[in-house]
């Protein structure tokens, strides 16, 4: 039994699969607070990558100055120094996801999500939010798209950045990530035990919206 009164709403799901922008729209309607899970891994990466000591990955998670933003843009600072930019590069992608493999991050990592979560209506995106961090959130939801289309998406995002590889290169990189994450030893992204499965290869924002929207409404209905 939770003792939980605010409401969570968990979206997992492969990179590419549009976790991002939904998990925004869906928390800017419902008026909850958007949690974006990976940043946090990626904040770390940064901060283990730019580490002047080269101490451990423990050492360094002991009052690490990181602090998150989450709103339109997501903004993570290091040091009070804005790093958002940074953490999106595909080298701290594939740094992000073979650290998230250490009990220690995950460990950081999750106690962040759950204290930014705390008292309040919250929309968290990421690998195991529904199955790990939120085993208890009302809705979960699992979003995936066909790999080709993933990788066009992340190309064009990275792209409009003015920065990145080539599209077989994001394809190649992408697969060994998901590979990595879905693979792992601990939490790996797995389809949660209640979750509403959203493909959204060949829909667009708006009509993904709508079908989770009406997913929502129909569970709703169903606990009543
Ligand atoms: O969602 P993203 O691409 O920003 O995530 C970057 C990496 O962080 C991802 O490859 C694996 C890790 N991650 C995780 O292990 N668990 C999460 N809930 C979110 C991200």
């Amino acid at each position: 039994m939770t003792l939980r009164k605010n409401k969570i709403i968990t979206i997992d799901g492969p990179s590419g699969a549009g976790k991002s922008t939904i998990a925004k729209l869906l928390a800017s309607t419902a008026g909850y607070t958007y949690i974006d899970s990976g940043a946090i891994y990626r904040g770390i990466a940064y901060a283990y990558k730019t580490r002047k000591d080269g101490g451990s990955v423990e050492e360094l998670l002991r009052d690490l100055p990181l602090t998150f933003e989450f709103g339109k843009d997501t903004r993570v600072s290091l040091f009070g120094r804005d790093i958002s930019g940074e953490i999106r590069k595909p080298d701290i992608s594939l740094l992000a996801s073979s650290l998230s493999q250490e009990k220690p991050v995950r460990e950081y990592a999750n106690a962040v999500q759950r204290s930014l979560a705390t008292g309040r209506n919250a929309v968290l995106e990421g690998r195991d939010t529904g199955s790990v961090v939120f085993p208890d959130a009302d809705i979960k939801i699992y979003l995936d798209a066909r790999p080709h289309e993933r990788a066009h998406r992340r190309y064009s995002e990275l792209a409009s950045k003015g920065s990145g590889p080539g599209l077989d290169i994001v394809k190649q990189e992408m697969e060994k990530r998901d590979a990595d994450d879905s693979t792992r030893a601990l939490a790996p992204l797995v389809i949660p035990d209640e979750a509403i499965i959203v493909d959204t290869t060949g829909t667009d924002i708006e009509g993904v919206l709508k079908i989770i929207l009406a997913h929502i409404k129909d569970r709703d209905g169903q606990k009543k």
